[in-house]
């Protein structure tokens, strides 16, 4: 996409332009409120303490402030421009595909490892995350794209290091808008416009003012609906690693749906309508249309397989979820709406296909990880806690493979052996 020539040609209305972009960033929310972009000093002191001694423990460097947001200028604020980031093919390395089908050497060194429930979810006890190596790495790989989800109580985990695992399983995406944990920068590490240490925030606490959302009890807050991390990204999210270093005692759990469970939920003759249909979708934050800016904020929109085969396991999973899915390809808009509600509620109200987290470690002073992937799951982030019952995280994600249908590949249940009914 490039301006129109009209537009390039006209200075006046090009500058007029750019300075309404630039009156404040583009949110995720259009109501977004005045706070200053870069590092945030004033957000210092409310950062919780167990943070604040993670952080200090591994050598963060908060002096400047924190979070940090990239600064004004480098946050893109046209769609076009957006669109650009990541915009082709890159290489990407399927860990979990080679792995140990037994994972002898994860299981091995793991404590206990329980299934949290029949078809999604499972905790290994007795392993810090910190301490695997390669190996252990890929068989981990292998067991979320298996079970969806994966968690780690009791973490003593520095965000280099969760960083490196992310870095591990596919490049880090590096947001051009969110807020993040300040690293410095590597060496012959690229100046792009995503800027940003690739190790995201999530404070529900910050995000409140951040994003202008009033704290409340009928609409739950951020992250509290059904969605999948960057389904719009060219290569959207696979791993996505949330160590939360600060848990309410009680409220604050996180749910996941596997979508794997949710394509065995539908009829035969139903799957193969949607077998090799496209949707498209759409980014969580907007930005301006260059043609037509007082439109106000826009989505950028990419169209995916609405049935993606994992590259590991080889199964078919459902991709969809309610906040990012705007169509489906070659319906018409009120066939793709009834389908696309209906796709929705098979994830959301069936609780067999579900697990609900919650993250307290059973030491003190430890921190709890979940890993997931979003090819093949959607997660509500429950928002049932009060701004005084401080919660706060990092999350680091792994861009995955370009998303593709193989028709021959088959459902989780017929690959199981399972009964289809
Ligand atoms: C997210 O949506 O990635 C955040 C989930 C959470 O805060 O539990």
């Amino acid at each position: 996409m490039s301006p129109p020539v009209a537009i390039e040609q006209n200075e006046e209305l090009q500058e007029t332009i750019l300075k309404l972009a630039n009156l404040k960033p583009l949110g995720q929310f259009r109501s977004q409120t005045q706070i200053e972009t870069g590092p945030q000093i004033e957000w210092l002191e409310k950062v919780p303490e167990p943070t604040r001694k993670r952080f200090e423990k591994y050598g963060i460097d908060l002096s400047k402030g924190y979070p940090i947001i990239p600064e004004n200028k480098d946050i893109p604020k046209f769609v076009d421009e957006a669109f650009e980031i990541r915009n082709s093919e890159y290489p990407y390395i399927e860990r979990g595909k080679n792995a140990d089908p037994e994972k002898k050497a994860l299981f091995g060194a793991a404590k206990e490892v329980i299934d949290l429930t029949k078809h999604i979810g499972t905790e290994i006890v007795g392993l810090q995350l910190s301490d695997l190596d390669d190996k252990q790495k890929d068989e981990l790989a292998l067991l979320v794209a298996e079970r969806v989800v994966v968690f780690f109580r009791d973490q003593d985990l520095s965000p280099q290091k969760q960083l490196e695992l992310g870095e591990y399983w596919g490049q880090v995406e590096r947001h051009p808008q969110a807020p993040h944990v300040p690293l410095p920068k590597k060496e012959g590490e690229s100046d792009d416009i995503a800027k940003g240490s690739g190790i995201s925030v999530i404070w529900r606490h910050f995000f409140n003012d951040f994003y202008g959302i009033k704290p409340s009890f009928k609409k739950g807050g951020i992250s509290s609906g059904w969605h999948t991390d960057l389904v719009h990204e060219f290569q959207p999210a696979g791993i996505t690693h949330l160590h939360n270093d600060t848990i309410p005692a009680t409220g604050g759990d996180t749910a996941w749906s596997s979508g794997y469970a949710a394509y065995d939920k539908l009829s035969p003759a139903f799957q193969k309508f949607l077998d090799g249909k496209k949707a498209v979708y759409i980014s969580a934050h907007a930005y301006l249309d260059r043609e037509n800016p007082l439109q106000g904020p826009q989505r950028i929109e990419r169209e995916h397989p609405i049935i993606r085969t994992h590259p590991t396991t080889g199964w078919k999973s459902l991709f969809v979820n309610r906040a990012m899915t705007k169509s489906i390809v070659g319906l018409e808009p009120e066939e793709s709406k009834l389908i696309l509600e209906y796709l929705f509620q098979v994830f959301e109200k069936n609780l067999d296909i579900q697990v609900r987290f919650h993250w307290q470690p059973t030491k003190e002073g430890f921190g709890t990880s979940a890993i997931w992937d979003n090819r093949i799951s959607q997660h509500f982030a429950i928002g049932d806690y009060e701004v005084e019952d401080l919660r706060h995280g990092t999350r680091v994600t792994s861009l995955a493979e370009v998303p593709y249908f193989d028709e021959s590949s088959k459902s989780q249940r017929e690959a199981l052996g399972l009964s289809l009914d």
